[in-house]
């Protein structure tokens, strides 16, 4: 098995798809950015040493195209291919093309991560277990009984407001640059607060919050921060960016300068992705194979000056 495959696939590989061995792969459009076949492949590497079984698992990245992925789900169903990942723009789509959805993935109103069987794809979500592994291992924080900001209201900001809802924060407070794309998730959010104070932010808060930002804003080192940290009283606990690369965000940097405890998402990444293997082989994952490749990654990415910017 290699850890420095680097195809990207296509459609048209996979409709004459024939290579023995167990297949597993990360679909998307962009994806020739995906880290995830470097990570997963690290973790089978080491999973292969001391178990045979794993020596002919492969991990690939495919380019597929948000129209196609129906019909892509229903190819890689028939070649058998045992575990999808699913990244932007499929996350969301993919509901209506998978045969049982994980009860927990519902909140998230996505799937990233589906597991063949006979009757169809699986689909289940480990963005939440991610970011609240990510949020205790980097912050020492637990989202239950944490008061939460998030910043940001679509995709990414659902699946983390159902999993602060769901491990029972303190409140959930959320801020986002349209009003009506926050109050449309404060409506898709409501049913599960179950008593958590769920509002819109104000300009005052009674308690000190973590924030989260799952917006797109950091992408760019251009962007403004999401939030004036300055102006926040009283001053956040911690701010745990969901943005992996750049790694520090202009908000990250912003924490730094005020001296705030603050963490990327790269954490994130290694835990969503160990989840999902997990549940692919039932396996304890080498969680530290992951993360050491994609250390070794990013240092070789620094070294180009042209980097892109990787989502999960
Ligand atoms: P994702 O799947 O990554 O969540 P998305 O669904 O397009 O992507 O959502 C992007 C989020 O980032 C939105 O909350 C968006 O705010 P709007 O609802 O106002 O569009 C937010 N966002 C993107 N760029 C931003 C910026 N420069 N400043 C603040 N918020 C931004």
């Amino acid at each position: 098995m290699s850890t420095a495959d680097t195809t990207v696939y296509t459609l048209a590989d996979l409709e004459t798809w024939s290579r023995p061995g167990t297949h597993l792969a990360v679909l998307g459009r962009p994806i020739a950015h995906s880290l995830s076949p470097l990570m997963h492949n690290a973790a089978l590497a080491q999973m292969a040493a001391r178990d045979p079984r794993y020596r002919d698992w492969h991990y690939h990245r495919f380019d597929i195209a948000p129209e196609d992925l129906p019909r892509a789900l229903a190819i890689f169903h028939e070649k058998k291919f045992h575990g999808l990942n699913l990244t932007a723009p499929h996350k969301v789509i993919a509901l209506d093309c998978v045969a049982e959805i994980d009860p927990a993935a519902a909140p998230a109103g996505a799937v990233n991560t589906l597991t063949w069987t006979a009757k169809g794809w699986h689909g289940a979500n480990t963005d939440g277990h991610g970011l609240a592994t990510a949020i205790r291992e980097t912050l020492d924080i637990e989202l239950r009984d944490s008061h939460i900001l998030l910043l940001g209201a679509g995709g990414a900001a659902r699946g983390a407001a159902g999993e602060c809802l769901q491990r029972r924060c303190a409140s959930l407070t959320i801020s986002n640059r349209t009003r009506p794309n926050l109050d449309a998730l404060l409506d898709a959010m409501r049913p599960l607060a179950g008593g958590i104070p769920l509002s819109a932010f104000q300009s005052f808060s009674p308690s000190a919050f973590l924030i989260i930002n799952a917006t797109s804003s950091g992408l760019r080192p251009a962007d403004e921060p999401p939030i004036d940290l300055a102006a926040l009283t009283p001053r956040p606990l911690a701010v745990f960016d969901m943005i992996y690369n750049p790694p520090q965000t202009p908000l990250l940097a912003q924490a730094a300068a005020l001296g705030i405890p603050r963490a990327n998402g790269l954490s994130m990444l290694i835990h969503q992705g160990a989840r999902s293997l997990e549940i692919w082989t039932g396996e304890t994952i080498p969680v530290e194979a992951m993360r050491n490749a994609l250390q070794e990654a990013r240092e070789s990415e620094t070294r180009r000056p042209e980097s892109q910017n990787p989502k999960l």
